[in-house]
């Protein structure tokens, strides 16, 4: 099954380009742009990983990301997160990247896109991978605060197939942020957000009914609400669930009580991705592995959840059947 798992193509929707960032590449970007972080050595990154919760996590996530100065940085940054997808059999992949975390340090949003639009094209031609870019607002900041960040994005829409929402859950409801959603979807954007990572489900019904979301991110905490698993279900509304950040944020005690197989035997649109790999000890497979290894997935949960991963992306129709097809091809050797 593992060789299974390794050897199937797969797309991830749930990654943040800064969540890649290894700790080798922070210290070397530390010292070729001379910031000055807390950490030599990668032990001493290693060691504060240690997370209790999403917002314990994101103050050390920032930190790291203030690293990255140079076009060249992002373009490294995206870079090594695409040679990982490579090893991982990842064929296709939808990036969100935090642009507000960036120009509020005074980086130019230009140098922030320029830098991981170069890696994502050199991967087309170079690994055949596929991609698309998701912008996500930072829902710790106001409302205006966004809608000058979409404003700038909005010269780059040929490079950004969706708006996303993400940071700190807890207090900064979907609501907050109805009308910049708005007129994202005015300007044609796709719209997905974080909800029910830690947060109630209201979240989640805030996402779906207010930014009108085609996906929702994480949404783990639904297992609370019947009538909008329900609703999920008739929707056919994906979730990108993020295995091993809820279990290194502690939105679960183990894998063994992570509610994965559990959503998806209740027939929702379930799919598995690696969120932060850099921080969150593995990318994509090894999330798969570590489910597969505890919650007795069988070999259709493992298919399902790599067709689901397919159905749900942002790819058109034709590409979609392609990929598709390359899984059953993988299929029929096993
Ligand atoms: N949740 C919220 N914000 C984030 C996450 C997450 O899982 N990862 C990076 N920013
Ligand atoms: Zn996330």
């Amino acid at each position: 099954m593992i060789d299974l798992i390794k050897k199937l193509p797969k797309a991830e929707l749930h990654l943040h380009i800064e969540g890649t960032l290894e700790p080798e590449l922070m210290l070397e970007l530390a010292q070729r742009n001379s910031i000055d972080i807390p950490y030599s050595t990668v032990e001493d990154i290693e060691k504060a990983y240690n997370f209790t919760d999403l917002q314990s996590f994101l103050d050390i996530y920032y930190e790291g990301a203030s690293v990255l100065i140079k076009e060249e940085d992002f373009y490294s940054l995206t870079w090594e997160y695409l040679l990982k997808c490579k090893e991982n059999n990842i064929v296709h992949t939808e990036i969100f990247f935090d642009p507000q975390t960036h120009t509020q340090r005074g980086i130019p949003f230009y140098t922030v896109i320029k830098g991981i639009t170069e890696a994502l094209n050199d991967a087309k031609d170079e690994l055949g991978i596929t991609s698309q870019l998701i912008m996500c607002f930072l829902r710790h900041l106001s409302q205006e605060e966004c809608f000058k960040t979409l404003n700038e994005a909005i010269e780059f829409k040929h490079d950004i197939i969706g708006i996303g929402l993400d940071s700190s859950e807890i207090g900064n409801p979907p609501s907050k942020f109805k009308e910049v959603f708005k007129k994202a979807r005015e300007e044609g954007f796709k719209i997905v957000a974080h909800a029910g990572e830690e947060a109630d489900c209201s979240y989640i019904v805030e996402a779906l009914d207010l930014l009108k979301v085609e996906r929702i991110d994480h949404g783990v905490q639904v297992i609370n609400s019947k009538s909008l698993i329900e609703r999920l279900i008739k929707e056919q509304i994906p979730l990108t669930v993020c295995p091993n950040s809820n279990i290194e944020l502690k939105v679960f005690e183990s894998y063994k009580k992570h509610n994965i197989k559990e959503l998806l035997d209740l027939g929702l649109n379930v799919t598995v991705n690696s969120d932060d790999p850099a921080y969150f000890k593995g990318y994509l497979n090894q999330n798969f592995i570590n489910i597969y290894k505890n919650l007795n997935l069988s070999k259709e949960d493992i298919v399902k959840l790599v067709r689901n991963s397919f159905n749900a992306s942002f790819i058109d129709e034709e590409l979609k059947k392609i990929y598709l097809e390359k899984v059953d091809k993988i299929l029929e050797s096993f």
